[in-house]
């Protein structure tokens, strides 16, 4: 069985006062769920309050960036030992917008799928065709791509703590979902591209979320696809009942 994992990615949103009062709700909201994993994706400046607010439930905590090296001189940079020692468990890489906005390649965003794993962290690694390329028919070698290069060099044994993203970008933020025909063939193409590359028990084992305008009314129909692990939202992860009601759709 896989593990499903609803995941919020705030962006750049919610102070640290906001934050913290939304998960204080939240855990009264999803506080007798175990069997979806519930994350929320906080800025940097509210990690810290946000790990010492869900402590003790079953919320966790993901960074939404993070730079491959340990320190030094990187301003303006979050190094996985910061990450690491406040408590965050998750950390979401390679998002269309860290790719499209600030230039992160495949081998920038690989060396930082590397450093987390290598520091305990779980990355969220965020792969996706734009419209132009959909439209060319190139979505499974746009993805194949994005899997392979960010993916590069982690071991099987590695990929237990992986999970997969799967945010076509013309469906962020533009209220256009993907139909749950459409993500689900793309999730199963990068089912079979994880068995080709780590064999049939690992393959099957990776949590593929899908990302890109879920919404309350649309996650069952998503997350009830076979490979359809969950989700990654942006907008409806804002308010804490939204998010909440995302998350007993994939119960
Ligand atoms: O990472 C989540 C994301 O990009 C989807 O955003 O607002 O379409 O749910 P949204």
């Amino acid at each position: 069985m896989r593990k499903i994992i609803v995941a919020g990615n705030w962006k750049m949103n919610k102070t640290n006062k906001e934050a913290v009062s939304f998960l204080s709700e939240l855990k009264g909201l999803v506080g007798g769920i175990n069997e979806v994993e519930t994350v929320i994706g906080a800025p940097f400046t509210a990690l810290s309050d946000a790990v010492k607010e869900v402590e003790g439930s079953n919320v966790k905590i993901a960074a939404q960036n993070m730079n491959p090296n340990e320190s030094g001189a990187y301003t303006g940079e979050i190094s996985p030992l910061m990450l690491k020692e406040l408590g965050v468990e998750y950390v979401i890489l390679g998002h269309s917008e860290r790719r499209e906005y600030y230039g992160e390649n495949n081998e920038f965003i690989n060396a930082k799928v590397k450093a987390a794993l290598n520091h305990g962290l779980k990355p969220i690694l965020c792969v996706g065709e734009k419209l132009e390329e959909r439209e060319a028919g190139k979505t499974e070698d746009v993805v194949a791509n994005h899997v392979q290069g960010g993916l590069d060099g982690i071991t099987a044994e590695e990929m237990k703590n992986v999970v997969i993203a799967y945010e076509p970008v013309w469906a962020i933020g533009t209220g256009k979902t993907a139909t749950p025909e459409q993500a689900e063939l793309v999730h199963n193409f990068i089912r079979l591209l994880l068995i080709d590359l780590y064999g049939k028990e690992i393959g099957e084992g990776v949590t593929i979320q899908y990302g890109g305008s879920m919404k309350p009314d649309n996650a069952k129909e998503l997350i009830s696809q076979k490979n359809i692990d969950g989700g990654l939202i942006g907008g409806a992860s804002l308010e804490a009942k939204s998010f909440s009601e995302i998350v007993k759709a994939a119960l």
